[in-house]
């Protein structure tokens, strides 16, 4: 009806002065569902004005005051889980409950990150000069956690929610104020999440919400002399990012080619329960999702069969069925999936079903004897497709795991706990789950990428940590 969803700045609901829209196209109708304003960059150094000027105050309001709000916060946004799943649902496609959970999951976090903040940033440190030679005991240094300043946040399409607040609760707990470059899919879902943080009453200009063209405003914003500190979570771009950004702290979260490697005494149900959990739910879209099966050959049909048969009995269609595989998140996304399974078809690659694809819906598909030849061996579709590569030894799975250029997360299925600290320790990946699917929470837990997968670590401690710098005040007697 031409309406078009507000940006947030200075505590108010604004239009662009460009008169422009963004549209917001549905995956699973493919017709424009929500327009958001396209921001210009005038905008967005306003935004960028008000943010510096709000952290000022932000920083010397009293930390349990700041985690009160933040409190408030959560509370307001487990309330309006309704409105912003269904955006979440028409965005992005996302099953309906998993949708809810989202929204819920986010709640939590801002919660624990407010708890977590109070202990963590409560405490600081005592130093004494006598230890170091040639000193007597005359300098005392304290120090403690100060804010960077304004922090940029930009999420992924995939945890529009979820991976603004992970950035947001943090930020705004150690005393920094933040501008959220919401995805493109996703924004009106984050405009919703923003709008929880409005109603818990936090100062003006302290959290803005920019929207538009990624094109426009993208590198103006991660390039722009106001931001102290980027969060980032998406794909490739992310490494052009940490080339164009000034000298501030860099948090990435960047894509993934999680192995699961599947050793002979491993429990071959559990193996496919977690195959089929990590590689296809939210229809392959996470970063953690298991994207490369190396299996023993001794195993592999027991286990491929066993896989086969739970992928038949998978929902496939819209989110609001609350269907397990829904459609991709644009077309663009789909055409890419469906050139990489092209590409091992030529190449000669066991198709365990046939290749279904209707608009941007993929149906659920595992590709059977995959060689390393294959780009769908290196490359990740983000979508329900998941190759497997028969292996003949753990070390053939190692190097496999490590010869690619992300290193996220892994998994590694055996009964033998010792083989697999062993294997762990060799995988180069950030994290190793040992008899399950990888995946970034408990939220609270460290998540961090090795080589193309991240710059730093994320979860609750790690990220206030990072959002913070030391500051050092020495007294010197006489
Ligand atoms: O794709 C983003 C990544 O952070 C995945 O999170 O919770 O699905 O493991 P999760």
């Amino acid at each position: 009806d031409g309406e078009v969803y507000r940006y947030y700045a200075d505590g108010e609901w604004r239009a662009s002065a460009s008169g422009k829209s963004v549209a917001i196209v549905n995956p699973t109708t493919r017709k424009t569902q929500y327009r958001v304003q396209a921001c210009t960059q005038e905008e967005v150094n306003k935004v960028m004005d008000a943010a510096k000027v709000a952290q000022k105050a932000w920083a010397r309001t009293p930390l349990w005051k700041r985690a009160e709000l933040l409190h408030k916060a959560a509370a307001i946004l487990k309330e309006h889980k309704a409105p912003i799943a269904e955006c979440l649902v028409k965005e992005i496609a996302k099953p309906a409950k998993d949708a809810v959970s989202e929204v819920v999951r986010s709640g939590d976090l801002v919660s624990y990150t407010a708890e977590e903040g109070v202990r963590i940033l409560g405490e600081g440190k005592l130093l004494v000069s006598d230890s170091f030679p040639g000193n007597e005991r005359n300098k005392y240094c304290l120090s403690s956690k100060i804010p960077l300043g304004v922090v940029l946040a930009i999420p992924p399409f995939n945890y529009p929610v979820n991976l603004a607040v992970s950035k947001i609760g943090p930020a705004l707990i150690a005393g920094n104020s933040l501008v959220l470059k919401p995805p493109t899919q996703g924004a009106v879902a984050a405009l919703h999440m923003v709008h929880c943080f409005h109603l818990a009453g936090f100062p003006k200009g302290l959290i803005s919400c920019v929207t538009g063209k990624g094109s426009e405003i993208g590198d103006f914003l991660t390039m722009h002399p106001g931001v102290n500190c980027i969060s980032f979570t998406g794909g490739d771009t992310g490494i052009a990012i940490s080339k164009k950004a000034g000298m501030v702290p860099l948090q990435m979260e960047l894509g993934g080619k999680d192995a699961c490697i599947a050793l002979e005494d491993a429990d071959l149900d559990l193996v496919a329960a977690n195959i089929v959990k990590g590689g296809f739910s939210y229809s392959g879209q996470r970063c953690t999702a298991v994207k490369v099966v190396l299996i023993m050959e001794s195993i592999a049909d027991a286990v491929v069969q066993k896989v086969n048969a739970k992928l038949v009995k998978l929902k496939v269609g819209p989110p609001e069925d609350d269907s397990d595989i829904t459609p991709v998140v644009t077309e663009s996304s789909a055409n890419f999936i469906e050139g990489l399974v092209m590409d091992a078809k030529e190449k000669g690659a066991t198709f365990c079903q046939e290749y279904r694809r209707e608009g941007n819906l993929i149906w659920p598909l595992l590709l059977d004897h995959v060689r390393p030849d294959m780009r769908i061996a290196w490359e990740e579709p983000f979508g329900p497709v998941l190759p497997v590569i028969r292996i003949n030894s753990v070390e053939e799975g190692i190097h496999h795991c490590n010869a690619s250029n992300f290193g996220l997360q892994g998994c590694v299925f055996t009964r033998d706990i010792n083989k697999a600290i062993l294997i762990s320790d060799a995988m180069e990946t950030g994290t190793v789950q040992i008899n399950s699917a990888p995946a970034r929470g408990p939220d609270h837990f460290p998540f961090q990428g090795l080589k193309d997968s991240g710059i730093g670590s994320q979860g609750i401690t790690n990220s206030i940590n990072m959002m913070t710098k030391v500051k050092s005040t020495v007294i010197n007697l006489p």
